[in-house]
């Protein structure tokens, strides 16, 4: 099994690089990503010079970067995309850029490496907010900010790709991830890094918003049964069904950390925050998967990760004038320190 994995020096990418060379050791890999700021290849470093993985720098916005890494690929999962709330708030052009133009670049390489699977790694937040109950994967989509707006339209592509030339698409919507090797603009590691540092931690609004947290590795194992067993032109929900606020998550990673809860400082809340997210995963767990990580020992070995890993993100925090420039757009006159 040939396998091209877009986005995969970026945070989920990287996580399932590690997954499948691990557990599929007679799979070959081949990475397309351009690096921008949230790529970071040295995520990969351990695989450098395994035959069974290649490394391209490019584009999926460029058709020459896209033949070249499809070259020997039967299969493909599609992760690559600009994937920060916020900044597609400030800006959501390189959102629709990558996110929606990308997807077309890629779907058109399928057709013509005749691809045997597409997987596109699609997200709960096409959805929108939902205040009780989940959503299944035949309700309406409604995206409420531009970075899911994006991803909707990709997701919404790729279903058309195989409605209309029979590319065989399979399309996920997984909730929010965490764990190792995540840029510290998220909510977890950025928390982590802002405590770790002495900062404060700006919540948005009440901090009320719910969220369904799922395992990096769980989701990566999610993908694998997608890859093997799923059917062409479905979507698969993916979610651990453990739902949280963003105040108890702040509040348990600073008692996790032995920091004061004073470090908290509500801030102004996103414009068109989403309230809720919730998904159904009855069809995935059809397939044979289920969750295997407990939320807590999954934070727990998360917080010793980045407590460990201090020179990685302290790296990406300090000396990328990118992160810096997000920073003081976000939270400038918001908080004391930063
Ligand atoms: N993080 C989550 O909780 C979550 C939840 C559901 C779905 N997703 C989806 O999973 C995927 C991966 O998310 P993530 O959190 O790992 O993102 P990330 O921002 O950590 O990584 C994105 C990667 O894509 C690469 N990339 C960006 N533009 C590119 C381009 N034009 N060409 C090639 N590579 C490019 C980046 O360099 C980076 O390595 C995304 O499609 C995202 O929408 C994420």
């Amino acid at each position: 099994m040939h396998i091209l994995v877009t986005g995969g020096a970026g945070f989920i990418g990287s996580n399932l690089v590690h997954f499948l060379l691990e557990h599929r050791p007679d799979c070959h890999l081949t990475v397309l990503d351009s690096l921008t700021y949230a790529g970071c290849r040295q995520n990969l470093a351990r695989w450098e010079g395994d035959p069974r993985f290649r490394f391209v720098e490019g584009s999926i916005t460029d058709p020459q970067a896209v033949d070249l890494a499809m070259q020997g690929a039967r299969t493909c999962l599609h992760l690559a995309a600009e994937t920060h709330v916020d900044r597609s708030i400030h800006d959501g052009a390189q959102f629709i850029a990558t996110n929606v133009g990308g997807t077309q670049v890629l779907l058109d390489g399928a057709r013509r490496h005749e691809l045997e699977r597409f997987v596109l790694v699609s997200t709960d937040e096409v959805y929108g907010s939902i205040p009780e109950g989940s959503f299944l994967e035949t309700d309406p989509l409604c995206p409420s900010s531009p970075y899911s707006a994006s991803k909707a339209g990709a997701d919404l592509l790729a279903l058309a790709h195989h409605h209309t030339y029979g590319t065989p698409v399979l399309i996920t919507r997984c909730t929010n991830n965490f764990g190792p090797y995540q840029y510290p603009e998220k909510l977890i590691p950025f928390f982590l890094s802002q405590a770790m540092q002495g900062h404060e931690l700006p919540v948005y609004g009440d901090g009320l918003q719910v969220r369904d947290w799922i395992d990096v590795e769980d989701h990566c194992e999610a993908l694998l049964q997608v890859l093997e067993k799923g059917s062409p032109g479905e979507v698969y929900n993916v979610g651990a069904g453990h739902e949280v606020t963003n105040l108890e998550i702040t509040q348990t990673l600073l008692d996790l950390l032995g920091k004061p809860q004073s470090l908290i400082r509500h801030v102004q809340d996103r414009p068109g925050h989403d309230r809720r997210y919730s998904v159904d995963t009855t069809r995935l767990r059809a397939l044979g998967w289920k969750p295997r990580h407990e939320f807590r020992e999954t934070l727990e070995r998360t917080v010793d990760w980045y407590r460990r890993n201090q020179a990685w993100w302290e790296d990406l925090r300090r000396k990328r004038e990118e992160y810096q420039k997000f920073y003081e757009q976000q939270y400038a006159g918001r908080l004391g320190g930063g």
